[in-house]
């Protein structure tokens, strides 16, 4: 056996014993989960991570970090681990940044949690001035974080409460991954969610629009002309949504993607 060959079987033989862990927690992809964990830390430290991924916790928390769209962004446990099926948020939000008229074009992202929406954004947009907002000061704190590299700036607030006054009238897009799972749905989301993400990170009330509508009747007078808010939503929540930005005197129009199993309303300003 050539030297090269042993070293490369070494690291799936010493995981082993990582894989039967996971696996038989119920980890789907254990193989993968090792790899990542064991990329992070060994010895007693990978011990105490693959522990806590046993005991139920998501495995963006145990590791610290998620992905959205390939962007990496830090994320500390308690704090919403960005979806998958966002990317289609942020693939309609950059498309919209880019056509925006200021040179620098303004953009916000509203119920920022780590801000990864945002920062995806930016990052494909190139030079944008990016706010964030979130209700939760532990995912301000990640946001800070993961904005810093794009010169973004997050703040703790209710909505558009936190952003500064000087941006009424100038900003080019709003991106808001607001909770919208109706109240009586909460429990039946999956424990990863229910027991390691804060409640306020997905209530959106009743009838999962309550957020929605305040963000969509609150954004309206931060807008530019051109300019949008592009709020997330499930696909039987649309009529409620479009109704809720006509109301705002808003004009909307729903994106959706299959694939990603996703529904994003923008609202333009007339
Ligand atoms: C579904 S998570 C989305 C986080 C992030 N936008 C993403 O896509 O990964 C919703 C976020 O809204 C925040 N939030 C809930 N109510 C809020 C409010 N009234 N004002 C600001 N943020 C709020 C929560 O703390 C949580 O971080």
């Amino acid at each position: 056996m050539h030297a090269d060959d042993e070293t490369r079987i070494l690291p799936s033989q010493a995981d082993d014993g990582v894989v039967r862990r996971l696996r038989a927690a119920g980890c789907v992809f254990a193989e993968d989960e090792a790899r990542l964990l064991r990329a992070q830390a060994d010895g007693d430290l990978l011990d105490a991570l693959v522990t806590r991924r046993v005991a139920g916790e998501p495995l963006e928390h145990v590791l610290g970090w998620a992905e959205l769209a390939g962007v990496r962004v830090v994320v500390a446990p308690g704090v919403f681990v960005p979806r998958r099926r966002t990317t289609l948020m942020v693939e309609e939000a950059t498309r919209l940044a880019r056509a925006a008229t200021a040179p620098r074009p303004v953009v916000v992202d509203l119920c920022c949690g780590t801000g990864a929406v945002g920062l995806v954004v930016a990052l494909r947009t190139g030079d944008v001035e990016l706010h964030a907002v979130d209700v939760d000061p532990a995912a301000v704190r990640c946001a800070q974080d993961n904005l810093a590299r794009v010169g973004g700036r997050a703040r703790t607030g209710d909505l558009t409460a936190g952003l500064p006054h000087e941006l009424r009238g100038r900003v080019d897009v709003v991106v808001a991954n607001v909770p919208y799972v109706p109240t009586d749905e909460v429990r039946l989301l999956p424990p990863e969610s229910r027991l390691h993400e804060p409640v306020t990170a997905v209530d959106g009330g009743p009838d999962g629009l309550g957020l929605v509508r305040r963000v969509l009747s609150e954004a309206a007078s931060w807008l530019a002309r051109p300019g949008h808010v592009l709020v997330e939503v499930a696909a039987h929540q649309v009529p409620d949504a479009e109704q809720a930005a006509r109301a705002a005197d808003l004009v909307p129009r729903t994106v959706r993607d299959d694939d990603l199993d996703a529904v994003v309303l923008v609202a333009s300003a007339r």
